[in-house]
This record gives C-alpha cells, sequence and structure tokens, in this order.
C-alpha cells in the first residue's frame, strides 16, 4: 500500500494520519523522507494499527535522531530498553494501581499541558507514543498547534507586546509542575538531579522557520520579571494557546502510534477511570539538537 497522508483538521495544516506504512518493517529512505517533511508540517502525525514491539519503536524512533533515555520513574521487568519510557497505571504485578500510587501520581503530571522535556537543559524534538492498551473511556491525548496561537495572539492583556517577548527566558523546573497537580513528590536525591534550566521564551522550528511561545506546565517564571508578572504572562500565553481552534484531541485506539513536535505543540493526557481500566503507553523520545539559550548568555 502506498502511503498517503490526509489532514485530520482540513485547513489548518495541523495535524496528519499517516497510511500505508507498517513500522514492523524497515521503512524505506523514500517514505521516510515524506513522513519526516510531513511531521514538520503538520506537528502531530498519526499511524494507525502499528502493533509493534519496542525493538522496533526505537528502530524506527531512531531514524529521527537520538533516542532519549527515560528517567526511569517507571520500568519494570516487561520493560528493559533505556529508551522506552512507560507511562502506565499498570503495576509490576500486572494488576491496576491504586489512584494515589506514587506512580501513578508522577504520570498525572502529563494532565497538565506542557512540551517533553523542556525541564532538561537540551530539551526534546518528538515524542513517539504506542498506545499499547488504550481505555475504551476517557485518555485521549489532546495537542495545541502552538504556530497558529503565536501567529494569531493579540498581544497580552496587559500590554505586553509581541516583540518585548523576543530574547526572554523562562525556568523551567519539573519539581515546581508537579507541585501544581500532585504536590512535591520527589526525594531530596532526585531534586538534585532535577534543577531548574533556562529556555528561550521564543522558539523558532529550524525546518520551517515558524515560530512559537515555548511555555507549558514547567515553564515557572520569566528570568529578571516578579512572581506575580511571569505566572500572569505564562498562564495568559497558556491559555491562549489552548483555544479550542488550536486543538486536535486524539481519541485513541488500540495500537496506535502518536507522534509530536515538542518544539511546536503542547499537548495533556486527559484522565480516564484509571482504578477499573489498564492503560499502557510506550514512549519514545527524540532528543534535541542543543540548548534553546545559547550557551554564551548563561
Ligand atoms: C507523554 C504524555 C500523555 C498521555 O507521553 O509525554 O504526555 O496521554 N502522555 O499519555
Ligand atoms: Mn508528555
Amino acid at each position: 500500500m502506498a502511503l498517503d497522508i490526509r489532514a485530520l483538521k482540513p485547513g489548518s495544516g495541523f495535524a496528519a494520519e499517516v497510511t500505508g506504512v507498517d513500522l514492523r518493517e524497515p521503512v524505506s529512505d523514500a517514505d521516510f523522507a515524506a513522513i519526516e517533511d510531513a511531521f514538520h508540517q503538520y506537528g502531530v502525525l498519526v499511524l494507525r494499527d502499528q502493533d509493534i514491539t519496542d525493538e522496533q519503536q526505537v528502530a524506527f524512533s531512531s531514524r529521527f535522531g537520538e533516542l532519549e533515555t527515560s528517567l526511569g520513574f517507571d520500568q519494570y521487568g516487561g520493560v528493559i530498553l533505556p529508551q522506552i519510557a512507560r507511562i502506565s497505571n499498570v503495576g509490576e504485578d500486572d494488576q491496576i494501581r491504586p489512584h494515589d500510587h506514587e506512580k501513578s501520581r508522577y504520570h498525572r503530571g502529563n494532565s497538565l499541558w506542557h512540551t517533553d522535556s523542556s525541564f532538561k537543559k537540551v530539551p526534546a524534538n518528538a515524542s513517539h507514543l504506542s498506545g499499547r492498551e488504550v481505555p475504551p473511556i476517557g485518555g485521549e491525548t489532546e495537542f495545541a498547534d502552538v504556530r497558529a496561537a503565536y501567529d494569531s495572539w493579540p498581544g497580552s492583556v496587559s500590554g505586553i507586546t509581541k516583540e518585548e517577548l523576543e530574547g526572554l527566558i523562562c525556568q523551567h523546573w519539573i519539581v515546581f509542575s508537579r507541585t501544581l497537580i500532585v504536590g512535591d513528590i520527589f526525594t531530596e536525591e532526585d531534586k538534585k538531579r532535577l534543577e531548574p534550566v533556562r529556555q528561550a521564551l521564543i522558539r523558532t522550528h529550524p525546518a520551517t522557520g515558524r515560530k512559537v511561545f515555548y511555555v507549558g506546565s514547567h515553564c515557572q517564571f520569566v528570568e529578571g520579571w516578579d512572581f506575580p508578572k511571569s505566572r500572569a504572562l505564562i498562564n495568559e500565553l497558556t491559555s491562549w494557546t489552548t483555544r479550542p481552534e488550536f486543538i486536535y484531541a486524539h481519541k485513541w485506539r488500540q495500537k496506535d502510534l502518536v507522534m509530536w513536535d515538542n518544539r511546536v505543540v503542547l499537548h495533556r493526557g486527559n484522565p480516564w477511570p484509571d482504578e477499573e481500566y489498564r492503560r499502557v503507553m510506550h514512549r519514545t523520545t527524540v532528543a534535541g539538537d542543543g540548548p534553546t539559550v545559547a550557551e554564551a548568555a548563561e
């Protein structure tokens, strides 16, 4: 079957479905080039019916670049490859975990709008999420097109202009973002290796030249600004960016593979009845090319 790419939100240029590709087999160079182009153009790609192993997922994802290794907060027996991050409510004993289990609380951070690994000095380029077991209700993943949000932003209610955002640097910290939703879940040791990092507030995509606000839940404050003013701006940019017209909500089917470009997309995972239904997702994460803030400016 020939490769085909179909827009999921016609007219918006955001999110597309790719058919005619089987990730159990090596993807030809020509098909890979078409997928990579579509990925840059659409920001989110959906591939249905990809009944893949971890090894096949790693092989495909590695075509996009070097992969991150998982923070390792939820690895267990079945998952042995360090490049696989497991996002699930199912424990080592193959049983559903209680809602208040520490790992469930850790993953619940994903229900806030965010961009993957923005709490790392070199944040992720892309994430590839494979729905190994998805619940029949809830648990959708929502994506926001920050390029369209940036292009149409009318300016801040407090009078800050788009031009004034250029050059601003924000601090991103996962300890902060988790505190917003599930409290102080990290040990002192974790906190030492998860120090806040600096990220540019405005990013430009290297392949398309499109600009975005690089915000999301890990974004704590603007350097040089007082905290209330920083929070007001970050909240305002996030609520503009996540207006309904910029959203693609993915309703998972078993064995979907969904990939998104963390440089231009915010995303969040919706809740589901997590003490009733299993949800097992395996993620590979393509590492970024470098810091968003020039080293010399540090
Ligand atoms: C992720 C993530 C959301 C979800 O894997 O990075 O945010 O719906 N997942 O599982
Ligand atoms: Mn995520």
